[in-house]
């Protein structure tokens, strides 16, 4: 069997996707392949409500974790029904049935001690925190430690679940967030990365968490299957990617991605452009606006701004940069010094450009 070299990728002795992301994260023992993140974010809550007997999540206010009715409460919240500092569960799909949004508890990102008291009024239903340390859609601001130290504490004294949704953050430590962030997950669901480009999630865990899937002795407490899970396509392209996402790439890629954020940050600072990227590792998202982004809340373009930020999404498409509509992206690592470069000049001038043409 070709080994890799063949395509100049490194070689490693993990032979599946399963072992290489064991091998890198000691605390995922266990790893079932879903098709999308989606599936395994819905995957982690279904176990957790199995393990624990209990029916309700939390998650935070405007946290993106796929398209689960139960994580898609408080979405796309705004100042009109966000409610006061404990914020109000809103459901997001019409449709969605309006019991989701009683077995859906919503925490502010930053503020650990509205989320203890939340979580201590709710843990005798409270099967799961889902959590992701970076997450894009609440601002891309790494999550606080003293909003993680509450949040870990709540889940021992409890015994809630930890959900890290590692979908997208997982690329930020070689030995993935849960490890940068110090965090000791019961479930952790993964993503994008791990398929190289192809379709892929993952959800895993210690050994006695995932045994709720077990099905060699009968019926699990949790079924689970999929037509592509597992597909073997998916599993060489993630094997292939992470094999390339080596210690090394890791801390270059991080490097590449500091070196952007400051460059872009002190550019608009000097054309006194009210505009800043917030991010961390490889990852980064534009905001329209000078104040400190610590939340939802923070990071909410008014209206004005959401206009202005659609005109530089496309400004920098017709650059030959795609990033997400919001305005946020990711390194990746055949980029070099240079690409980073490129889109740092690309992004500040589709940002001067709007600003000029339609000041927010
Ligand atoms: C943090 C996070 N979780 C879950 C998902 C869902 O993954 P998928 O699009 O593969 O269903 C995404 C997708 O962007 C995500 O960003």
């Amino acid at each position: 069997m070709d080994d890799g070299t063949a395509f100049g990728l490194p070689t490693t002795s993990e032979t599946s996707l399963a072992e290489a992301i064991r091998a890198r994260s000691p605390r995922l023992e266990q790893v079932r392949f879903t098709s999308s993140g989606t599936e395994a974010v819905m995957f982690a809550v279904k176990a957790a409500r199995a393990i624990t007997g209990r029916p309700m999540i939390a998650k935070f206010e405007g946290a993106y974790h796929g398209a689960y009715d139960y994580v898609e409460v408080s979405l796309d919240s705004t100042p009109m029904n966000w409610g006061d500092l404990s914020p109000k569960s809103v459901l997001y799909a019409k449709g969605t049935h309006v019991s989701t949004a009683t077995d859906v508890l919503v925490l502010p990102y930053s503020e650990p001690e509205t989320c203890r008291e939340l979580i201590r009024g709710n843990h005798e239903r409270l099967a799961a925190i889902l959590l992701d340390p970076v997450a894009s859609r609440v601002g891309m601001v790494p999550m606080e430690a003293g909003v993680r130290e509450v949040i870990q504490d709540c889940c021992n004294r409890y015994g809630i679940l930890l959900v890290v949704d590692e979908v997208v953050s997982y690329r930020v430590d070689y030995h993935g967030a849960h490890a940068m962030f110090g965090l000791e997950p019961d479930l952790v669901a993964l993503g994008k990365i791990i398929g190289g480009g192809l379709p892929v999630g993952a959800v895993a865990g210690p050994a006695s968490h995932m045994a709720v899937f077990d099905h060699t002795r009968g019926k699990p407490a949790v079924s689970h299957g999929g037509t592509f899970s597992a597909n073997p396509l998916s599993m060489t392209a993630g094997l292939a990617a992470l094999q390339s996402y080596t210690k090394e790439a890791v801390v270059r890629l991080n490097r590449m991605g500091n070196t952007l954020r400051t460059e872009i940050n002190e550019q608009l600072r000097r054309h006194e452009v009210p505009a800043q990227v917030t991010g961390m590792s490889s990852l980064f998202r534009l905001h329209l606006k000078p104040e400190v982004i610590r939340n939802y809340r923070t990071s909410f373009p008014n209206a004005l701004r959401k206009t202005a930020l659609a005109k530089v999404h496309l400004a920098m498409l017709e650059r030959g940069f795609l990033m997400t509509p919001n305005c946020s992206g990711a390194l990746s690592t055949p980029m070099s010094n240079t690409d980073v470069e490129d889109l740092a000049a690309a992004l500040v001038d589709a940002i001067h450009e709007t600003w000029k043409q339609s000041p927010w």
